[in-house]
């Protein structure tokens, strides 16, 4: 029996669910043994509920999805490309392995297998429609002017708004990278949540958006990154940070913006981006909490070229002098970085084990992995974190623009990029054993309950 040192994953990984072929023979065996003619699976019954909960949000008219998913008469053209999506993990837009590393996240937009192999089975049944008074109610999208973590919090404390921006109504992607002053924030401050949505009138033209602190250096006066503040995509709730930690806001700070947008057919005016910052109060002490930093671990300090049509693999190696817990994860690359994975070393017991795999990297989409409060791995002192990226500048990889070209290190789209943001939260040893100890005692309850 493995015992769980970082991880609770060697337990979780018995409960991956099922290879879809199996869900599928079920259903079908079901279907053929049905003396009843009504069709087994229905969009009524059982996917416009899927649809609603995981697809919606973005294809609804008015927002950035390409087509409107709201109904039968909508959904019915594009089976076939809903298949292909779904089972690509290209839709809904969140690349995250299973069966591999972690698997409790925060947020986790991914439809389970027994839904992809729900609506395989429906689109081979003729996808038909049903009983419409089997149709769920529909559902109520929060409105563009609502930040959902006011449900839990109130209203945030600070708001940075980008600069405005007119994005036109046809064109290419768009970039825009404003910095902007951050007001009420004099001094350094505990972050404790963290959301950003696109102003309204905004939503159907932000594709996503990231946002990092941009900070002055006091000894050199020098102003620069000095870490990730938070990143957007339609759907995903904002970041609650861990009540054990503090992630600072810094004093004095701007913020340096990063935003894809996407013209949709109508021009929208002066279109921004705003983040909802929900502080601790002020003359809160910190003390008692660990310090939580999310910052970017690069992958192999130096340079690289990727031949023509070659591919190449690289890594980075990052320890601490002190227990650590990982909070997120979250790989950047560019167009020709096709996986990345994140891995422990514990030099001590010379075991490796994979937290997190990205194999399907897809650079119009940023997603940070949070992992659940009690699935965020520990490391001890020493331990190394092992961050591995895999690119591809071949005919087989979609987004490679040329394969003819030598691809080096830069910041242009078409140059390669190769690191990851972590947030970390950084512990002693007795803070170690304490989360440790409660992981286990939860686990031994949760064993003599199975
Ligand atoms: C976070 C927003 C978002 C969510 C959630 C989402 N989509 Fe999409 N979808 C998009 C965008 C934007 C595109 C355009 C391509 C791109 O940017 O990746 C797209 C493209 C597609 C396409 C391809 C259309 C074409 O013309 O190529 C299909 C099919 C699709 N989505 C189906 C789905 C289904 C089914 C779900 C739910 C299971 C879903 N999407 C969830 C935003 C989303």
């Amino acid at each position: 029996m493995r015992t769980p040192v970082y991880t609770q994953f060697g337990r979780l990984l018995t409960r991956v669910a099922l290879p879809s072929v199996a869900l599928l023979a079920t259903s079908t065996a079901a279907f053929a043994s049905d003396p009843d003619p009504a069709p087994a699976v229905t969009y009524a019954k059982d996917i416009a509920p899927i649809l609603q909960q995981n697809c919606q949000v973005c294809h609804q008219v008015g927002s950035i999805g390409p087509m409107s998913l709201m109904t039968y008469e909508e959904v019915r053209p594009w089976v076939d490309m809903i298949r292909v999506q779904i089972e690509a993990g290209d839709m809904p837009p969140y690349q995250y392995d299973r069966g591999v590393g972690i698997q409790d996240l925060k947020h986790d937009a991914r439809l389970s297998l027994e839904q992809i192999a729900t609506i395989g089975s429906w689109i081979d049944q003729g996808a038909p429609m049903g009983n419409p008074a089997d149709l769920p109610a529909p559902v109520e999208f929060p409105g563009e002017a609502a930040f959902r973590l006011a449900a839990e919090f109130g209203q945030p404390d600070v708001i940075v708004r980008s600069t405005p921006y007119t994005v036109p109504a046809n064109g290419q992607d768009l970039w825009w990278q404003p910095t902007v002053d951050v007001e009420g924030i004099p001094k350094d401050r505990c972050i404790r949540a963290i959301e950003t949505k696109p102003a309204v009138g905004a939503r159907r033209v932000t594709h996503h958006a990231n946002s990092m602190w941009y900070t002055q250096n006091p000894t050199t006066g020098q102003w620069g990154q000095s870490g990730y503040l938070s990143e957007y995509s339609l759907g995903k709730l904002g970041e609650i940070i861990p009540v054990d930690a503090c992630r600072m806001a810094p004093g004095g700070g701007k913020v340096n913006w990063d935003i894809h947008y996407y013209p949709n057919g109508e021009e929208v005016v002066d279109a921004q981006v705003e983040v909802g910052i929900w502080l601790y109060p002020e003359g809160f002490d910190p003390s008692t909490l660990y310090r939580q930093t999310l910052s970017l671990y690069r992958l192999q300090g130096g340079d690289y070229d990727i031949p023509p049509h070659g591919k190449l693999m690289t890594q980075g190696f990052h320890s601490f002098n002190h227990p650590v817990r990982v909070d997120s994860f979250q790989p950047h690359g560019h167009l020709r970085l096709t996986s990345m994975s994140l891995e422990v070393f514990d030099p001590q017991n010379g075991r490796r084990e994979m937290v997190s795999m990205v194999s399907h990297w897809n650079p119009g989409w940023h997603n940070s992995h949070v992992y659940a409060d009690d699935a965020a791995p520990l490391v001890p002192t020493g331990g190394v974190l092992i961050i591995t990226g895999w690119y591809d500048n071949s005919e087989n990889n979609r987004f490679s623009p040329d394969p003819d070209q030598w691809v080096g290190t830069g910041n242009r789209t078409g140059d390669e990029m190769s690191h990851a943001w972590l947030a970390i939260t950084h512990l002693d040893d007795a803070g170690y054993q304490r989360i440790l100890a409660a992981r286990q005692a939860k686990n031994a309850t949760r064993t003599r309950a199975d």
